[in-house]
């Protein structure tokens, strides 16, 4: 079976598999680089790896809207609840912790990065996904500096390896080359770059980085761009 990935720009991506949307990370309405508007966004679940609004900005109207469930750690997914989004539709998580979900397995792994919600509180820890899900195994790191861990991160297999590169609030290239060299993933995608001149990167020399340095294949789409993995 195979899984569509398709990048909306900065750390949001669509993951189709089985008849099921997920989405990552929603903030499309103020994101210049985005391709669609939040109103345009379908889901069946929303995943959160942290509090901050470039990462949670759209989520509670597409949840409100679709009725997708939400996956968020403890504080974030309090945050949604005060935004209006149902207690029921909402599934808090911690580092470490896993829930199996319609769509399958979703994992989440540490980040090391900060978090507070769009309205100022306290936001919890950040993290990243590893799902499971269609027989693919997929990591979504989230907003992270290099950490050695993702050797642990990686032993299961990775089919898809989702590295921010942008520098200044996260990994820069370098760091998303060894980040590579430690999870070994088959493919791996850049993200939380060129969405502001802050965290413009050349995705292709990236690229062209991880083909010289991994066994990695690098792949770079657009934002609105798909892949199958
Ligand atoms: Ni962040
Ligand atoms: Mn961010």
């Amino acid at each position: 079976m195979s899984v569509k990935i398709t990048w909306l720009g900065h750390s949001c991506f669509a993951v189709e598999a089985d008849g099921l949307r997920l989405l990552i990370d929603p903030y499309l309405n103020d994101n210049p680089a985005a391709p669609i508007k939040a109103d345009k966004a379908e889901a069946d679940f929303i995943l959160l790896t942290h509090g901050h609004f470039d990462h949670v900005a759209d989520a509670p109207a597409i949840a409100k809207r679709t009725g997708a469930t939400v996956l968020a750690n403890y504080e974030v997914g309090e945050w949604l609840k005060r935004e209006g989004v149902a207690a029921d539709k909402v599934v808090q998580i911690n580092p470490g912790g896993g829930v199996q979900q319609p769509f399958g397995r979703a994992k989440f792994t540490i980040a090391h990065h900060s978090s507070s919600t769009p309205d100022g509180a306290y936001g919890g820890v950040p993290g990243g996904f590893l799902l499971e899900l269609a027989g693919k195994r997929l990591y979504f790191a989230g907003d992270t500096a290099l950490f050695l861990d993702m050797k642990l991160i990686g032993l299961g297999g990775i089919d898809l390896a989702v590295l921010p590169i942008g520098d200044q609030f996260t990994m820069g290239p370098e760091d998303a080359i060894e980040a590579v060299k430690f999870l070994n993933p088959k493919k791996t995608t850049p993200c939380h770059y060129n969405t502001w001149p802050p965290i413009a990167q050349d995705a292709a020399a990236w690229a062209e980085d991880v083909h010289r340095q991994t066994a990695a294949e690098a792949i770079v789409v657009e934002p609105g761009g798909s892949f199958v993995v």
